[in-house]
């Protein structure tokens, strides 16, 4: 059933907010929230792609299925729609659950595959790895297998060291191999570079899992269609994000092999993620798709993170670490600016030792943001 999501096209830059017609639809209903407080964390820095807000036309597109009675849990027509938007860009045999947020992404998918006594290999710095409190250990009962990398790629030569103990009863046995696209430090896989990996996976009966947190921006730097690099390149689950790119919350988990999606909806029940108004998500997942948001929001993060990076080529305190192929940069700067710093626009540190920090780029980053905070640098050193 075709159902009309309708949205008008904002341009990226966001419209100031008045604050006093806010407040006053806000009064209609509800206490007033304290002004001062939203412009203060409304201020913009480059901590992380998750701290800004939503894209209008992602908004508009959740009102404009607010209307009515629909199903809850996902059977519903917006649903409907989403999935079959989701099978055009990967193939029709895709199947294709939507969660909330992309650690329960990663850890459902890469549950999905595996077995408790199962071992998963991953870069030391994966999200899986580092950022999700030991969630896919806890959920599938898997050993994470970490490997020491200096740009965030696996490599089978890298991966080798983990594939033994194949059929030995005392080892736990792998069964993923999982990368993160773009990586955790801003670098790219190669669709040649994936479907090594995935060869490789195969041929010792395992999986080729992609956590796609940013996937968006890994497209639009590779100039390639999504099923390029995944579908094309022998992915068999993928962790699909678009938080990060411009939307209120919402990831998929896309399977490749239908086998493996066999009583996922289960897992997703047991795993806390089956939203009940769903439409929500599918929502913006079809503006996302249907009308190329996600080309857009991403395209103009990564354009934002090449102008950092070259607005800091000529500040030679300023060491760029990694190179910049989406919307990180990643650079080590002198200790004792970073405070201060911090307190205009906020960031995080990466590697205290090495005083390397890492600046996100967002869809609402401006050109302003980019040149303000470049001579603030400047003038702390
Ligand atoms: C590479 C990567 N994967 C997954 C996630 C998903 O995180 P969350 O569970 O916060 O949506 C993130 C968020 O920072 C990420 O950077």
């Amino acid at each position: 059933m075709a159902v009309g999501i309708t949205f008008t096209n904002h341009s990226i830059q966001p419209k100031a907010i008045n604050p006093a017609r806010g407040r006053q639809a806000i009064n209609q209903s509800v206490s007033q929230p304290n002004i001062s407080l939203i412009m203060t964390t409304n201020k913009r820095g480059f901590a992380s792609d998750n701290n800004s807000g939503v894209h209008p036309n992602i908004l508009n597109a959740m009102a404009s299925v607010n209307g009515g009675h629909t199903i809850a849990y996902g059977d519903d027509p917006y649903t409907e729609e989403a999935i079959k938007l989701f099978r055009k860009e990967f193939g029709e045999h895709v199947e294709v659950f939507f969660v909330f947020i992309g650690s329960a992404a990663n850890v459902l998918g890469i549950k999905a595959a595996t077995q408790p006594y199962n071992a998963v290999i991953c870069a030391e710095t994966a999200h899986i790895n580092v950022d999700e409190c030991g969630a896919p250990e806890r959920f599938s009962g898997c050993k994470l297998l970490t490997v020491p990398t200096p740009d965030g790629k696996l490599t089978v030569d890298l991966v080798k060291k983990h594939m033994h103990g194949f059929g030995f009863q005392h080892h736990s046995q792998p069964k993923i191999i999982s990368i993160s696209q773009p990586t955790e430090l801003g670098t790219l896989y190669t669709p040649d570079e994936v479907k090594t990996l995935a060869d490789y996976a195969h041929e010792h009966n395992m999986y080729l899992h992609m956590d796609g947190a940013r996937i968006a921006n890994a497209a639009v730097a590779l100039g390639m269609s999504f099923r390029q690099f995944t579908t094309d390149a022998g992915v068999d689950i993928l962790s699909f994000g678009g938080t990060k790119n411009g939307m209120m919350y919402g990831e998929a988990v896309v399977f490749f092999r239908p086998e493996l999606a066999e009583g996922f909806m289960y897992t997703r029940k047991q795993g806390l993620q089956l939203a009940s108004k769903m439409r929500y998500i599918s929502a913006q997942f079809s503006a996302y798709i249907q009308y190329n948001q996600w080309r857009q929001t991403a395209e103009h993060a990564n354009k934002m993170a090449k102008l950092l990076a070259s607005e800091l080529k000529s500040v030679p305190q300023v060491t760029i670490t990694q190179s910049v192929d989406v919307n990180g940069v990643f650079a080590i700067i002198p200790k004792e600016i970073i405070e201060k710093l911090q307190q205009e626009y906020f960031f995080y540190v990466w590697d205290e030792e090495r005083s390397e920090v890492r600046w996100m780029t967002s869809w609402d980053t401006t050109e302003d943001d980019i040149k303000g905070f470049v001579s603030t640098l400047k003038s702390l050193l």
